[in-house]
């Protein structure tokens, strides 16, 4: 039990010469800790030989100063690569400084900020700084969801929210379980052939959750049209190509797997729109669709901005965008979530209790989801102690006074700074959640929920850019989870010490999480 607090929140990272092959893949809603580890690299170094005082917090007021390189001795022995990565770099440097804003040894115009009344004060502010995801242009075009200015942002979101919302959930509901269901199925075949067998749940559960988001944002009639292995396979050569490929350390060969990946999903997805719009325009007006999903939407509707129909390039990239989001995301917390339930039997257990009595046995529907109030705190829970997403970022345009968690003390932020919200020192913070390190769904629940502090615990971020997927995340993972703890214990099939947690797009494991399955005997 120890062993596994200690490990959570200890990020045990790898050696800093590997570093270009693990911070590989994947960054679209999430800064690229890659470009992060290079800026703070150049960064430090610069700021060893050239000490100078930061203009970050100025003004004459009772505000804050921070000085950079006022650093103890201890400062100078560490960076990124000595941390094992962003998070812990940051960790240890706002440790050190005992500061919730910090502006030295970070890239140039950044802070950092573990501070909920910061936070509560740039909610409304929907800029990203762009730069961090520039290396993603070849595949999802110059002007996707991700990296519009705030305004734009906004009329996109409004026009696509119904997709992601509950009515077109619950619509597909049905084939999103089945999905579900079938994984289940090929779990329970296996331990049949071999009770010893040893899932690789992280594999596993990346390509289910490919397969969800498809069914969720595109649904495909016939199964024939979208191979998803090819699909998966496609899809993560072209972001860990694209990552490699602005450092220059892309080799010929590679660049044109990286082309093939990229024409591959670019014209498959231009053949699913040809016949979407095919089935569009054969269904006539009077039985419209009545639940269109975000293809539909971006099919048939004008696009806000230009007022005229998404072009197929807009359509392909602004899908691309969405399937990107919610893959690994949604793909790594469910094997998190069992590697918690593995290592707290007494919340496993609960959490049966709950389902056998919602359940007695039957596929979950919809609204049991919402009925089982214990696998809502369950995942949020797996949400705090393993948050996918390790931090947020807004650009802060033009000179910013904010309020702070310290009384009568404003920090004033100067024009373009890019300002981080990383996840994990929120949610490990014992001011903001008592013993942290206690796996406890419970600080979840209706009673306790309000002890909470607003923005301290932020999976999906905040404000006017927060994750539109939060709902249809919630439910495909509590579908999921649900669906295994009925028909199964989970228990660990590996070292705890072996789970090592790599930042990628999201925080990945790097050996994977290895589960083994125990069909349960059942006693409703
Ligand atoms: C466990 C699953 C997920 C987690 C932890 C997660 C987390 C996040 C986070 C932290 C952000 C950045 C928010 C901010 O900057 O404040 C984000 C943005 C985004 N997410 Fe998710 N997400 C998940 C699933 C999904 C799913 C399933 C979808 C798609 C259907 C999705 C689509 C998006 C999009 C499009 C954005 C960018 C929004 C914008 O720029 O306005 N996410 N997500
Ligand atoms: C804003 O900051 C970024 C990141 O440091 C820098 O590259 C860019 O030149 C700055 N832009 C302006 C207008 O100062
Ligand atoms: C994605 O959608 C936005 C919002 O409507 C649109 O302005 C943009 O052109 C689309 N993306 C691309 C690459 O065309
Ligand atoms: C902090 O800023 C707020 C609004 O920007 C202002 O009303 C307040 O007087 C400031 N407080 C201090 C101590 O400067």
């Amino acid at each position: 039990m120890i062993d596994y607090i200690n490990k959570i929140l200890e990020y045990n990272l790898l050696d800093c010469y590997n570093r270009i092959l693990i911070v590989t893949v994947l960054c679209l809603i999430f800064p690229s800790l890659y470009y992060l580890y290079i800026k703070c690299k150049h960064f430090t170094s610069f700021s060893k030989v050239t000490p100078k005082r930061t203009n970050i917090i100025h003004e004459n007021n009772v505000n804050t100063i921070i000085e950079e390189n006022s650093f103890t001795k201890d400062d100078e022995n560490f960076d990124i690569s000595s941390c094992g990565g962003f998070i812990p770099y940051l960790r240890k440097l706002h440790a050190n400084q005992g500061a919730h804003v910090l502006s030295s040894k970070l890239p140039p115009n950044t802070i950092s900020i573990v501070d909920p009344i910061v936070i509560k004060a740039i909610l409304s502010i929907g800029d990203r700084p762009i730069d961090l995801f520039k290396f993603l242009e070849p595949f999802l075009g110059v002007d996707n969801i991700q990296i519009l200015d705030a305004n734009r942002a906004a009329s996109f979101r409004k026009l696509i929210q119904p997709a992601l919302g509950h009515d077109v959930i619950v619509a597909k509901y049905q084939s999103l379980r089945n999905i579900g269901v079938e994984f289940i199925e090929r779990w329970e075949k296996l331990i049949m052939n071999d009770k010893d067998s040893v899932i690789k749940m992280q594999e596993e559960c990346l390509e289910l959750a490919l397969r969800i988001i498809l069914e969720a944002v595109i649904s495909i009639d016939d199964p024939k049209d979208l191979d998803a292995k090819s699909y998966r396979k496609s899809y993560d050569i072209a972001l860990s190509s694209l990552y490699d490929k602005q450092y220059g350390i892309l080799d010929t060969l590679c660049e044109e797997e990286l082309q093939q990946a990229i024409d591959y999903l670019h014209s498959l997805t231009g053949k699913l729109i040809d016949q979407r719009r095919k089935k569009l325009l054969e269904i006539n007006d009077a039985e419209k669709i009545k639940e269109k999903d975000l293809f539909d939407i971006l099919i048939s509707e004008n696009d806000p901005i230009t007022e005229k129909p998404f072009t197929d390039e807009a359509i392909i990239s602004n899908l691309s965008a969405f399937i990107m989001a919610g893959y690994h995301s949604t793909g790594i917390i469910i094997p998190y979530t069992l590697l918690a339930l593995s290592q707290n039997n007494d919340v496993q257990i609960k959490l049966q209790e709950e389902i056998d009595k919602t359940l007695g046995g039957r596929l979950p529907t919809f609204d049991d989801l919402s009925k089982m109030e214990y696998l809502t705190q369950v995942v949020k829970e797996s949400l705090r102690v393993h948050p996918p997403g390790s931090f947020c970022a807004r650009l802060i345009k033009s000179e910013t006074t904010l309020p702070t968690m310290v009384e009568s003390k404003n920090i004033t932020i100067p024009a373009n700074t890019t300002i981080l919200y990383a996840n994990p020192l929120y949610n490990e913070n014992p001011d903001f959640h008592p013993q942290p390190e206690k796996f406890d769904p419970t600080r979840f629940s209706s009673d306790k929920i309000k002890n909470i502090k607003p923005n301290t615990y932020c999976p999906f971020g905040f404000g006017a850019r927060i994750c539109p997927g939060e709902r249809l995340a919630m439910s495909d993972i509590k579908m999921v989870i649900c669906l295994i703890v009925q028909k199964f214990n989970v228990e660990l099939a590996m070292e705890l010490k072996d789970i090592i947690k790599v930042e990628r797009f999201a925080i990945m494991s790097k050996n994977d999480i290895l589960i083994r399955l125990l069909p349960r005997v059942k006693n409703y």
